[in-house]
């Protein structure tokens, strides 16, 4: 009976548009997320950014740069040559990245790097076709319409191009996501507006949307990292702090969020009594691809001129 309050109110939030913005989550995490997610998760963003060659000279365009973690790797690849266009919505996070990667001009044979306020989808739009040799999107693919976003990646890269796309899979920290259902499940009311956020099944389903995008495929992986918090309340401060929670804020009911954060910890309380542990899995998937390099023109087959008549 609950679950079905439940998505009667999730109904009546998706047609009045009550979608939320991960934006005020990453602007309060952004202090912290340095210290909470980028040395657990970073690592396994630089091992996927590993994947794709970046040499200098090239044009690197980074979707959703947030602290600009996977920006310093790419300016240290460039080797002082090239360009970086990076974007992300969140005036924190990129304050944050603006420090560690300062934009430079640029100019003949040197580095450029900017860093821009604004969303994905939209800052690609306003790039010429064929300008961009590498695309990278790490941890923010799901804020967006994969396929639409991935059209707009093959539009914008040159023949032979790459991208490299990491992403949260959606069977990620179940234990807390059942968890939190079942809260919503109960009191429906909490909710003030949808999580739209689009987390892939599996690497297969993103190398779908590649391939529907008229992408290749190079790489496709999945992962799985513990996260470092053995406690309901390590827990909580944990997504707090590195952003795992992205959304929650614009969520749920504002006058409540500390008695749904209290829910949440009695709820793991009793899922660590039951089973002795509280080991919640990040998983996740890891995708390459390039756009097809253009093919040779065919050479007329013998016995025909080639010339139209
Ligand atoms: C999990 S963080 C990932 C940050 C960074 N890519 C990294 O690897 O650490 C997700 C980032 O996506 C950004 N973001 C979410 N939706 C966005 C959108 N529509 N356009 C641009 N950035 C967006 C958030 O502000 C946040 O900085």
């Amino acid at each position: 009976m609950s679950r079905a309050r439940l998505a009667a109110r999730a109904l009546r939030l998706a047609l009045s548009r009550s979608h939320a913005d991960p934006t005020a989550d990453y602007n309060a995490a952004s202090e912290d997320y340095d210290t909470y997610f980028s040395p657990v998760m970073g690592r396994h963003s630089l091992a996927a950014l590993a994947e794709v060659p970046v040499t200098p000279g090239d044009t690197v365009i980074e979707l959703a740069c947030g602290t600009g973690h996977l920006t310093a790797e790419i300016v240290r690849r460039l080797e002082g040559r090239g360009t970086v266009l990076a974007v992300d919505k969140s005036p924190g996070m990129l304050a944050v990245a603006r420090a560690k990667v300062p934009p430079r001009p640029g100019g003949r044979d040197s580095l450029r790097v900017e860093l821009s306020e604004g969303d994905m989808e939209s800052f690609l739009q306003g790039l010429p076709r064929g300008s961009a040799d590498v695309v990278v999107v790490g941890w923010a693919i799901c804020y967006s319409k994969p396929p639409r976003l991935l059209a707009q990646i093959e539009r914008v890269l040159r023949p032979g191009g790459r991208v490299v796309v990491i992403e949260t899979r959606a069977d990620a920290h179940k234990a807390l996501t059942e968890r939190l259902e079942r809260i919503f499940a109960d009191d429906p009311t909490l909710l003030t507006g949808l999580v739209r956020v689009a987390l892939p099944k599996d690497a297969a389903t993103v190398a779908r949307w590649f391939t529907k995008a008229g992408l290749t495929v190079a790489v496709r992986r999945e992962g799985s990292q513990v996260i470092p918090a053995h406690t309901p309340e390590d827990v909580v401060e944990w997504i707090q702090r590195s952003g795992a929670a992205a959304g929650f804020k614009d969520a749920v009911d504002s006058a409540r969020e500390e008695q749904v954060l209290d829910r949440i910890r009695a709820g793991l309380a009793q899922l660590l009594a039951r089973e002795g542990r509280l080991d919640l899995h990040h998983t996740f998937v890891v995708v390459t691809g390039a756009k097809p390099a253009d093919r040779p023109a065919a050479a007329p087959r013998a016995g025909t001129s080639g010339a139209r008549t």
